[in-house]
């Protein structure tokens, strides 16, 4: 039903959306990664969709179903997503960018499983780091003149606002989304600062879902050819 009361705020957009986390081999057998459930991201398709756009999203491993109506491209790591999201988003009209990119990953990835010789001796890892996708795919269009409405998201441990509203400048994108935490990871609900060139505004806690579709709106309020 909510297919029919929903109003399409997002029709003729064509939406994409990374999700979850990526995963950094180490061996064939091991790797490294993020915490996240890739829940908000997941909601997020789900609204965007239900408000009449055509949604891609680019999942890291997690398990989660594919909303319906929506297309899914599962990836791994963090090269891969910036590959997949690199094409995609050359025909999208807003980018979400919810995935919990891995900030480093192995410099090597060993061919074999690397093995215990019974010396006690532990394994040293060299780092090398990822891209940021985000701020890459922001610049892309942005040196093309596409009109592709970037989301960010933060992550933060203390001082929310501040961190956030930098790391929006940084990114180059007009709106970043903060997880009010403490500890959101895999919960069903969540509280969102919304910080943009005016400043910021709170989305109150609520489901993960109700707080997508309201991001939704907010997303579609600001684009800068809104649907009718
Ligand atoms: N992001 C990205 N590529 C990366 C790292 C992050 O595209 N290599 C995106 C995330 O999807 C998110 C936003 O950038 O939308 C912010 O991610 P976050 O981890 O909070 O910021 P970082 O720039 O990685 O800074 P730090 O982790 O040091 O705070
Ligand atoms: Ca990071």
């Amino acid at each position: 039903l909510i297919r029919f009361f929903t109003p399409k705020l997002l029709a003729g957009q064509q939406v994409l959306v990374s999700a979850g986390p990526t995963f950094e081999a180490i061996d064939p057998v091991r790797g490294l990664t993020n915490l996240s459930s890739g829940k908000m991201g997941f909601a997020i398709a789900r609204a965007a969709h239900e408000a009449g756009a055509h949604v891609t999203l680019v999942a890291g491993p997690v398990s989660l179903p594919t909303p319906r109506g929506v297309g899914r491209i599962n990836v791994k790591s963090a090269l891969n997503m910036q590959k997949t999201l690199g094409v995609l988003s050359q025909n999208a009209t807003v980018f979400i960018s919810a995935a919990a990119v891995a900030d480093w990953r192995p410099a090597d990835i060993a061919v074999q499983k690397i093995k215990k010789d019974g010396s006690g001796q532990v394994p040293t890892l060299g780092f090398v780091e990822n891209p940021d996708i985000l701020a890459g795919i922001a610049q892309t269009a942005r040196a093309q003149s596409r009109a592709l409405y970037c989301v960010g998201f933060a992550a933060e441990s203390e001082d929310l606002l501040a961190h956030a509203q930098a790391k929006r400048v940084r990114k180059g994108v007009p709106l970043l989304v903060g997880n009010i935490g403490p500890d959101t990871f895999g919960q069903d609900d969540n509280a969102l600062l919304l910080v943009d060139e005016q400043g910021s505004s709170e989305l109150p806690r609520a489901s993960k879902l109700q707080l997508a579709r309201q991001l939704v709106a907010e997303i579609a309020r600001r684009l800068p050819n809104p649907s009718p």
